[in-house]
């Protein structure tokens, strides 16, 4: 036979590997000065991310190989907090508030009230990190609680900055062209009011002593995630989410009860930290019992965004930052419920002690939290610098990041589920550190997939980067907005 058969379907044609994404079909004209502002918080969160989580890697790989580094700032009690801090402080804080300094004057339909004030608090918010990782790797520890090992001067300045971008927003939000405070600004508002007071009581000297530094350990330790990290990516999301979609919120109402409904029964579950330990029990009951509420405002948030999603699971899939923001939402959803359940005491006696709250802690924070903060930049950058990232790199940082969570938490909820019971049964303890070997294991590959998946998005952030990043030229006056979720809850 001559020449070619046109007739014959080729076996290897027609059914590609991946679904083509949607290109961004819109370029928001904004203010260059506030759009650089914006990449520069996040190109430093990312540095964050990095280094952040190298520690996390490198500090995973010595469950399984203890030897790898005996230098004393190498040893684990040091890089710990190292490691926390700065996914806290350096990585999730700065990108969150990144996002959020292009979210309230947008929503708010008026310019940042000062670009000058959120550059001074990025300096003293990234010196704060800085010195605090100097100070963790010298050996310098402000005490045992987690998360509060900077010493108070070094906090002191993260505190500041925090105080100055509040202050910052909350100019924005009082000078706003809307009547309505838009959704996303009650929980970003309540998030730097409510984050200002929690670090002021957990550094004043008078509680640091006792039981009375446990119980303020137990509330500053879950108002961190519940009072700063959780109601900042929520509000964001009640942008991101209804602005990508196309389409309203499903319930402006379900948003406000989610709001208050947080502020109540979250401010007294810090207390389930530590479940039968010799703080009052009473106080152990009503942190347990306020942990129940809490699937109050986690099934009406979850449940307004997956609504919202309803019926457009053709975009979602389509989109490139629409499916991270959809794992941040279920995760969200499964991460808290499961809190729930770790906080009843029969539950929490097996639990405790083991990697299962290590596992819970990273299927919040980095399911719910980093996936709905990495799903916010995806579909904001390249609508602000007119630049999107190659389309494989975005798949390969989604894919090699949701796996290695699922295989890091998979891995320590199982070990940790059968480490708690072999104690409870009376097994010897060596016994049950050599039943963790495989799961550790398991954590370091997961972990590894994590880490990878952070220097494709390093790459990513800086293929989206602004033309004019590091030009200081022009003084564009911020556009008021075509297509944005509204207080009513309709798109204008
Ligand atoms: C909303 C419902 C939630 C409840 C009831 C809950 C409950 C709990 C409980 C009982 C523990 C302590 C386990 C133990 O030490 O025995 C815990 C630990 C933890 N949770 Fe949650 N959780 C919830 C949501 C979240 C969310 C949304 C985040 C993150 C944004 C989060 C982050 C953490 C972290 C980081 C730890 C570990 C703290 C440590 O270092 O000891 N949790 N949670
Ligand atoms: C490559 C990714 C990551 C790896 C390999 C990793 C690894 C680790 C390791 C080994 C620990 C110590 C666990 C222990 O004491 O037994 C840890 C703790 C922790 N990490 Fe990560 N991590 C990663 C990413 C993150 C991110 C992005 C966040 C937050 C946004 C985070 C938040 C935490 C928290 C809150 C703890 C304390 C958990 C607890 O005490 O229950 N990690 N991580």
């Amino acid at each position: 036979m001559s020449g070619t058969d046109t007739t014959t379907p080729h076996p290897t044609v027609g059914r590609p590997l991946t679904v083509a994404k949607a290109r961004i079909d819109e370029i928001i004209d904004a203010d260059h000065r506030l759009t650089r502002l914006v990449y520069v918080y996040l190109a430093c969160a990312t540095a964050w991310l990095v280094f952040g989580t190298l520690i996390g890697e490198y500090l995973g790989l010595k469950f399984t190989w203890p030897e790898l580094g005996v230098a004393p700032w190498l040893s684990f009690g040091r890089l710990r907090p190292v490691h926390t801090n700065v996914v806290f402080w350096g990585w999730t804080s700065l990108s969150m508030i990144g996002l959020a300094l292009w979210v309230v004057p947008r929503t708010s339909q008026r310019a940042l009230h000062s670009l000058r004030l959120a550059w001074v608090a990025l300096g003293l918010m990234n010196a704060a990190v800085i010195l605090g990782v100097i100070q963790l790797l010298a050996g310098v520890t402000n005490g045992a609680g987690e998360f509060r090992e900077f010493v108070w001067p070094i906090m002191a300045l993260f505190a500041s900055g925090l105080v100055l971008l509040g202050y910052n927003l909350y100019r924005t939000i009082a000078r706003r062209g809307t009547e309505e405070i838009y959704i996303s600004n009650w929980y970003i508002l309540a998030a730097f009011i409510m984050t200002s007071i929690l670090v002021t009581i957990a550094y004043l000297p008078w509680f640091q002593y006792g039981l009375g530094d446990t119980v303020i350990q137990g509330y500053y330790m879950h108002q961190g995630v519940g009072q700063w990290f959780t109601p900042m990516v929520l509000g964001l999301t009640y942008y991101f989410l209804p602005k990508f979609l196309n389409k309203p919120i499903y319930s402006y109402s379900l948003g406000v009860l989610a709001f208050w409904t947080q502020v109540i029964f979250y401010t007294m579950i810090g207390t389930h930290h530590f479940v039968f330990s010799p703080t009052p029990w009473i106080l152990q009951t009503v942190a347990i019992v306020f942990s129940v509420g809490m699937l109050v405002p986690v099934f009406a948030g979850t449940g307004n965004f997956l609504l919202t999603m309803r019926g457009s699971w053709r975009t979602i899939t389509r989109s490139y930052s629409l499916p991270f923001i959809f794992v941040g939402v279920v995760t969200y959803f499964l991460g808290s419920t499961q809190g729930t359940f770790e906080a009843f005491r029969t539950l929490n006696r097996a639990w405790h002690f083991t990697d299962f709250t290590v596992g819970h802690a990273h299927l919040t924070m980095y399911g719910f939290v980093v996936f709905l903060i990495w799903g916010g930049i995806y579909g904001l950058v390249p609508r602000l610098t007119g630049r999107e990232p190659p389309q494989l790199l975005v798949g390969m940082h989604f894919w090699l990041a949701f796996v290695g969570l699922v295989v890091y938490v998979g891995a320590l909820s199982i070990g940790g589920t059968l480490r708690g019971l072999s104690w409870m049964s009376g097994t010897d303890f060596l016994d049950s550190v050599r039943l963790m070997e495989g799961y550790w294991l398991g954590r370091a590959v997961g972990g590894t997939l994590m880490f990878a998946s952070h220097l494709v998005f390093a790459w990513n952030l800086w293929s989206m980067r602004p033309p004019a990043l590091f030009a200081d030229s022009g003084t564009t006056v911020q556009r008021p907005p075509q297509v944005e979720p509204t207080p009513a809850g309709a798109t204008s």
